[in-house]
């Protein structure tokens, strides 16, 4: 169902690899929603990637930009001031990768070059949007950013591996810019703790399977799927969500608030 909810509104969807991707959920929940967008996402994804497809039915432009760049993301910023013709009002970043946990390096054993070249893309890439946005004072007033995160931030989920220690630097970002950004262009900033989602980014951790079953079988309503996260991220998107900022919100069916479930009990219990 549509509420109109963005009509008029103008934006950036970063993250859209495939249609499991939340970001291509976000993007055609946006799309009925009445917004318009530019899409992108690192060149290499894009030669991947079916992002045309998304693009041509949401009647969005592309433009490649590897989120670590400061010039790709200047140039993304002004050309899409450009095709929107006017300012933004919304931006998703919704952007991953852990090169330990792609070559299958343990927590205990990381290659650092690849540490820090997942928390540029995972973490940093953040700081480099928000920036580059305040910077060229490309956000109307009211405007709206969001980043996706996970619970392993602020609890230990060991195969998460340098993810979790990516996650507690993105979140931080969060609120240190979100206060700068409220101060000085009175637009939000949130982070959106999401359920484990099977996508290509959620599926690289390993034994995300019992992953995402346990997290189900802990939440009183379930695991929240990437269709329920880009309704949310509509919301915060929208002019209902106005006086919340600077907060990591829990999308998740209540997992982050639970000890133990009659279901996890019950696996226990002779
Ligand atoms: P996905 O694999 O569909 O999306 C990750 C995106 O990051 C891809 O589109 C990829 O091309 C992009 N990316 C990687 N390097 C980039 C770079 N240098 N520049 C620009 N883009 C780059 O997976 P998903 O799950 O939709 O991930 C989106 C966000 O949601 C990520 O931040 C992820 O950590 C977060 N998240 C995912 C959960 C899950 O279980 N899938 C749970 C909680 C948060």
């Amino acid at each position: 169902m549509s509420y109109n909810l963005l009509k008029g509104k103008k934006g950036i969807i970063f993250g859209a690899l495939d249609e499991n991707s939340i970001a291509w959920k976000t993007a055609e929940r946006v799309h009925e929603e009445g917004g318009t967008f530019v899409l992108t996402n690192a060149p290499i994804a894009m030669r991947m990637g079916q992002i045309k497809e998304l693009a041509q039915k949401t009647g969005s432009e592309i433009i490649p930009a590897d989120a670590t760049s400061e010039e790709d993301l200047n140039n993304l910023i002004s050309q899409s001031i450009e095709i929107l013709d006017g300012k933004l009002d919304f931006v998703l970043h919704s952007i991953g990768m852990s090169i330990n946990v792609r070559k299958g390096q343990h927590y205990t054993d990381q290659n650092y070059d690849f540490t820090a070249k997942g928390w540029d893309v995972s973490a940093l890439s953040f700081h480099k949007v928000l920036q580059g946005l305040y910077k060229a004072d490309a956000m109307n007033p009211w405007g709206s950013i969001v980043a996706l995160t996970y619970m392993a931030a602020q609890r230990v989920f060991p195969d998460y591996n340098d993810m979790a220690d990516n996650k507690a630097y993105l979140e931080s970002i969060a609120r240190s810019f979100g206060y700068f950004f409220g101060k000085e262009k009175k637009v939000r900033v949130n982070t959106i703790s999401q359920s484990p989602t099977p996508t290509t980014a959620g599926q690289g951790v390993k034994g995300f399977d019992g992953f995402i079953s346990y997290a189900d079988k802990m939440s009183p309503l379930g695991n929240a799927t990437a269709q329920d996260c880009a309704d949310y991220t509509v919301s915060l998107f929208s002019d209902m969500t106005k006086m919340v900022t600077m907060q990591n919100l829990y999308h998740d069916g209540g997992f982050s608030n639970m000890g133990v479930s009659q279901e996890i009990m019950e696996k226990f219990s002779k």
